[in-house]
């Protein structure tokens, strides 16, 4: 029988892009964007563990995803990412259930949203407290420091793994700031993006390279994906200032980032490591 010269590229069990078998573990897995990434992940056959300081948005977020999970594997379990010893006893946990996580998103962040009034003020560089500089540090980037080393070690140690940090669009190009501004506040009460953002987003993808190379010989390969910005309840007005900044001229769906997830969860990306994926309609490219 002659060779198929493509082989198998459908999206069935074969497929690169199936996870069955495997467990990923989502951080900040009770916000915005830690369901989407769930959902990709039980769409391609994964179980997944989500994990958050916020229980009861985590219950409400199980709930939901259990009526597309097929009957894969939904976890929640209370992890605080700033505290190694909950990091730790996660772990534990899944090591004593022989749960082997595969798959690790450094999702959780702390950020300040634009919603129906806009960014939330005080976030001014030259006022900016160092207390704050030093929390959302420590969730967005010490966070998947030791997400990283505890979970990332396992892989090391047991075959593999995919670590997947997300960052944003910011962390390769500046906030710019005018999409922010209000007719109706003084210059020194004007809304900004925060130091931090750029700070936690740009370490990130240091943090990516660092990882992808640490364990070379391990088959643990680590990306960071850099989204742009969601559209959900920001004013209209800002909508439409990002929206000329986007080369595709609109910001992204809540469901949009789910086939890159996907893509750099599974077999379907193996010859990807150290990269910082930018799906961002092309704005950091104008
Ligand atoms: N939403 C966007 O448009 C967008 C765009 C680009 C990048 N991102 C990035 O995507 C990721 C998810 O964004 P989102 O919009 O879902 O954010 P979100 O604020 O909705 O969710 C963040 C989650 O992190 C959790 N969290 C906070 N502190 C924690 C801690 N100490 N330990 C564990 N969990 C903690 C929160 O409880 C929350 O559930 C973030 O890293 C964000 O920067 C988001």
């Amino acid at each position: 029988m002659a060779k198929d010269p493509v082989g198998d590229i459908g999206l069935g069990v074969n497929s690169r892009f199936n996870m069955t078998g495997r467990t990923a573990l989502v951080t900040g897995g009770a916000g915005m964007l830690g369901p989407q990434h769930a959902a990709a992940l039980l769409e391609v056959g994964a179980s997944v563990v989500l994990t958050d300081i916020d229980l009861e948005g985590l219950g409400a977020v199980c709930g939901d995803l259990a009526e597309l999970s097929n009957n894969l594997e939904i976890r929640s379990m209370s992890m605080d990412v700033t505290d190694v010893d909950s990091i730790w006893e996660v772990a534990e946990e899944l090591d004593s259930d022989g749960v082997k996580v595969d798959v690790l998103i450094n999702n959780a962040s702390l950020d300040p949203k634009v919603g129906q009034d806009g960014l939330i003020g005080g976030s001014r560089l030259e006022s900016f407290p160092v207390h704050r500089w030093d929390a959302e540090l420590a969730v967005g980037l010490t966070g998947a420091f030791l997400c990283g080393q505890v979970f990332g070690t396992r892989m090391a140690a047991g075959g593999g793994g995919v670590i997947l940090n997300i960052a944003s669009d910011l962390s390769v190009i500046a906030p710019d700031q005018r999409i922010y501004r209000r007719m109706d506040l003084d210059e020194s009460d004007q809304p900004v993006k925060p130091v931090t953002y750029s700070v936690i987003k740009a370490g990130l993808v240091g943090l990516t390279r660092y990882l992808a190379t640490y364990w070379p010989d391990s088959g643990v390969r680590v990306n960071a994906l850099s989204p742009g910005g969601v559209q959900t309840d920001q004013p209209g007005e800002f909508v439409e200032k990002i929206s000329t900044l986007i080369p595709l001229g609109r910001m992204a769906a809540l469901d949009e980032y789910r086939s890159v997830i996907q893509f750099l969860c599974s077999d379907a990306s193996s010859y990807l490591t150290g990269q910082n994926i930018i799906m961002d309609g092309g704005r950091s490219v104008w």
